[in-house]
């Protein structure tokens, strides 16, 4: 199959939900990936933020063929071996006190389980989520994403949801005070698509005072900043707070679709049977990713790495006049000027990068473990790209 001919075919059957790149990628090994017609790219969107280890991990893919072979998927009705030893291993990187695990599919299934949790043990209906947050598309997560395009339509049957700015703890002081139903406070530690936003870490440790004075519970979703992307397991020991939930995801199955909430004691033992449930959750073949993903997160001290080329990056950018924010693998590139002909330029350059809601920023969510010469070749290329754009512009 031709390019041309995977495009049609696509654009003939899929909903045109998405925008996309004009790629079709046939191959992925580690931080490249290769189109049909063979043409090699850096990818530094990582997959869309799946990508940690890289493209099809040697451990994740020989895991998942070997689990194939012995058994494809049974639910939770039985308990399995690869089960066990994923959770102990999830247990056992989950900061302290949050042990208790649900497997789910994705981000947004992790988050509606947080939040459902959460509306159970405090009985309230609200949620206190921020300015510039995104959680997922299902009808709970979207309730809390604050992009008013997404949520628009479907504003009549949202739960009730009340958004502050990001960053301001007064404001959600104000909005306890304002409102005695709130179940939770839900937030990204790092807004992603807003542009890699990050507070200072003692708003975190006010907002865990806030939900403790007020009863409520706060809800970290780590769908992007978990699984080691920021050099730590969960951002939340980096700031030295204990949530109450945090949704991971992306990262989690090394590739592999696979969602978790990672739960306090507290939360755990209220739970009974039938308070939450999913056929595929906690199946073998994701169960057998997340074990070879957590094996080579640690066997391979990749948490580090993240941080080690984050500031790599930062010093790469630093003769650009770029600002670069973010952490780890989670980075964002504050340019002077609209992000998306530089991109492209960069796409023309065989590199592909994201974009923000911010229209000035490039994000990248590359593979932990690229080699620091491909990052070099990336600020060369944003070199060029930059100045290309500013010889166009003066020349017209
Ligand atoms: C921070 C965050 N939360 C939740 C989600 C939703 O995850 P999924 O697309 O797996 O449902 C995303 C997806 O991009 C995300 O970035």
């Amino acid at each position: 199959m031709t390019t041309q001919e995977a495009i049609a075919l696509e654009n003939l059957y899929q909903i045109p939900t998405y925008a996309r790149m004009p790629i079709a990628l046939s191959r992925g090994k580690g931080s490249y990936v290769w189109d049909i017609d063979g043409r090699k790219y850096l990818d530094l969107y990582g997959g869309h933020c799946v990508a940690l280890l890289g493209h099809s991990p040697t451990r994740v893919v020989e895991a998942i063929r070997a689990q194939a072979e012995q058994l494809l998927f049974y639910s939770n009705t039985v308990y399995n071996d690869t089960r066990a030893r994923a959770l102990e291993r999830l247990g056992t990187l989950a900061p302290e006190g949050l042990q208790h695990v649900f497997f789910c599919n994705s981000g947004a299934e992790a988050n509606e389980t947080a939040l459902k949790l959460a509306r159970k043990h405090t009985r309230g209906p609200r949620i206190v989520a921020m300015e510039g947050g995104f959680h997922g598309r299902t009808l709970g997560c979207l309730a809390t994403t604050w992009k008013d395009a997404y949520r628009a339509p479907y504003r009549d049957v949202l739960p009730a949801t009340t958004f502050v700015p990001f960053g301001d703890a007064a404001a959600v002081e104000e909005a306890f005070e304002a409102h005695g139903d709130i179940a939770a406070v839900l937030l990204e530690p790092i807004q992603s698509m807003a542009g890699m936003v990050e507070a200072p870490a003692t708003y975190y440790r006010t907002l865990r005072d806030l939900c403790d004075r007020y009863g409520a519970l706060l809800l970290f979703d780590e769908v992007q900043t978990g699984v080691g992307r920021t050099g730590t397991f969960s951002i939340s020991t980096q700031y030295g707070v204990r949530p109450d939930c945090i949704s991971l995801a992306k990262s989690l199955g090394g590739g592999v679709p696979v969602g978790a909430v990672l739960l306090s004691d507290e939360i755990a033992s209220t739970v009974k049977p039938g308070d939450q449930g999913t056929t595929f959750g906690g199946g073998m073949i994701a169960m057998a990713a997340v074990e070879a993903t957590l094996q080579t997160l640690v066997e391979e001290n990749l948490m580090p790495r993240a941080s080690n080329l984050f500031e790599h990056i930062r010093s790469g950018l630093e003769p650009l006049g770029c600002s670069v924010r973010g952490r780890g693998g989670l980075i964002g590139i504050v340019l002077d000027r609209p992000a998306s002909p530089v991109r492209a330029a960069l796409f023309e350059q065989g590199i592909l990068t994201g974009g923000a809601d911010d229209p000035n920023v490039i994000r990248l969510m590359p593979p932990i473990n690229t080699p620091f010469e491909a990052l070099d070749g990336f600020c060369e290329a944003l070199s060029s790209a930059l100045n290309i754009r500013q010889t166009v512009e003066i020349d017209t």
